[in-house]
């Protein structure tokens, strides 16, 4: 398979790139990555030798439609991901988000190739806390923040070119990853990396808000099984059955790494803040027979916890423009 693979020098889809190389010597991988503050080249070195790196925008029209005339499939996760920063300049997030998956669309509609769409749970909103509902794939849209709201319409345009145009495409709606390669300015990381670097972790608010943790193999095992055996027009919900507070999971990292589970900062709380997301994931399982591998949170925790240990050289450029950024934020 032909594949392009939008956003793969970013975290899921860099992991998403090591895994077809390695499972999938079979395909053939283009990057489209922008190389934006959130993707690195650095990312994809380990499989260096086998991909084609294309650095470019996503929204730029004659360079998608080349790079997709020439693929079999594509999986698009190029994006702008993290809400603090929407909160402070949604612009970007409706360039990219909006703009670059109508650009991808209209690509694929030309030359009749296949698209996987990989979007978030944020899209349904927030559930309440200590509430036994879960997001399905019926639940409504509802978003809260600038990011989810821009990745909200891509999942509209997607359907609508679905139903009106005959586009082969699918979408899927994942809870919140962690793992390798994810940048520091994400809860799980930001924490293990200000430990390693002497800082206090940041808690936001009471840290009560609750997250569906989900390891990224297991993510994109999920999407690399809707792509091959997913029906066309369907959304598919991805999750692995691991609700924790961020109170909680801080409080595991701090454990892990021989530290108080007292010794961290609350800080200002997200406007807005979603309280709780949880995903029914049963349709993935039960039609396409779908597990994740790696179901245990701690040791996957502390696998992670290790990789940035052994990784510095990655994040370590990065650390410090990042904290200054949250500082400026009262974060
Ligand atoms: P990321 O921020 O780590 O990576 C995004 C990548 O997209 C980067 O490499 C960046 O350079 C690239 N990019 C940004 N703007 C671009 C543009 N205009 N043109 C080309 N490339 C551009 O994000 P991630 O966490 O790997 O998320 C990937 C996808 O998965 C996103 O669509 C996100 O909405 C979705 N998602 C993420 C999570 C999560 O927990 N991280 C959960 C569910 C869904
Ligand atoms: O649910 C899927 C989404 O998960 C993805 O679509 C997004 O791209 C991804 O960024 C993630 O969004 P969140 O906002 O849930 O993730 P984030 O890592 O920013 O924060 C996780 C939780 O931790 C959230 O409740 C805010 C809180 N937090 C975050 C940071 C960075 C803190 O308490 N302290 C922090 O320092």
């Amino acid at each position: 398979m032909r594949l392009l693979v939008t956003g793969g020098a970013g975290f899921i889809g860099a992991n998403f790139v090591h895994t077809a190389v390695h499972d999938h010597p079979g395909d053939s991988v283009t990057v489209l990555d922008a190389l934006t503050y959130a993707g690195s080249r650095e990312s994809l070195d380990p499989v260096a030798q086998a991909v084609t790196l294309v650095v470019g925008d996503v929204a730029d029209a004659d360079l998608v439609d080349s790079l997709v005339a020439e693929s079999d499939a594509v999986v698009h996760f190029a994006a702008e991901t993290h809400v603090d920063n929407s909160l402070a300049d949604p612009h970007p997030f409706l360039r990219t988000n909006v703009i670059g998956t109508f650009t991808v669309l209209e690509a694929v509609r030309r030359h009749g190739v296949r698209l996987h769409h990989v979007s978030t749970d944020e899209v349904y909103g927030d559930l309440e806390l200590g509430s036994a509902q879960r997001f399905t794939e019926a639940t409504p849209y509802n978003p809260s923040s600038p990011y989810s709201s821009t990745k909200a319409a891509s999942d509209m345009l997607v359907r609508a070119w679905v139903r009106s145009f005959g586009v082969n495409a699918t979408i899927s709606n994942c809870s919140n990853n962690f793992g390798p390669y994810q940048h520091v300015e994400k809860f799980i990381p930001r924490q293990i990396t200000n430990i390693l670097t002497g800082r206090r972790p940041k808690l936001y608010g009471a840290g009560a808000n609750v997250r569906d943790w989900i390891h990224v193999e297991d993510h994109n095992s999920a999407v690399r099984r809707i792509l091959e055996s997913g029906e066309p027009g369907r959304t598919y919900l991805i999750g692995a059955d691991c609700e924790r507070s961020n109170l909680s999971v801080l409080q595991e990292i701090l454990t892990l790494m021989g530290r108080d589970a007292d010794d961290f900062d609350q800080v200002t709380d997200r406007a807005g803040h979603d309280l709780r997301y949880a995903i029914d994931p049963s349709t993935l399982r039960s039609e396409l027979g779908w597990k994740p591998r790696h179901p245990d949170f701690r040791d996957a925790l502390r696998a992670t916890i290790d990789w940035y240990e052994a990784n510095e050289d990655w994040w370590g450029p990065l650390k410090d423009s990042v904290e200054d950024d949250y500082r400026k934020r009262g974060q």
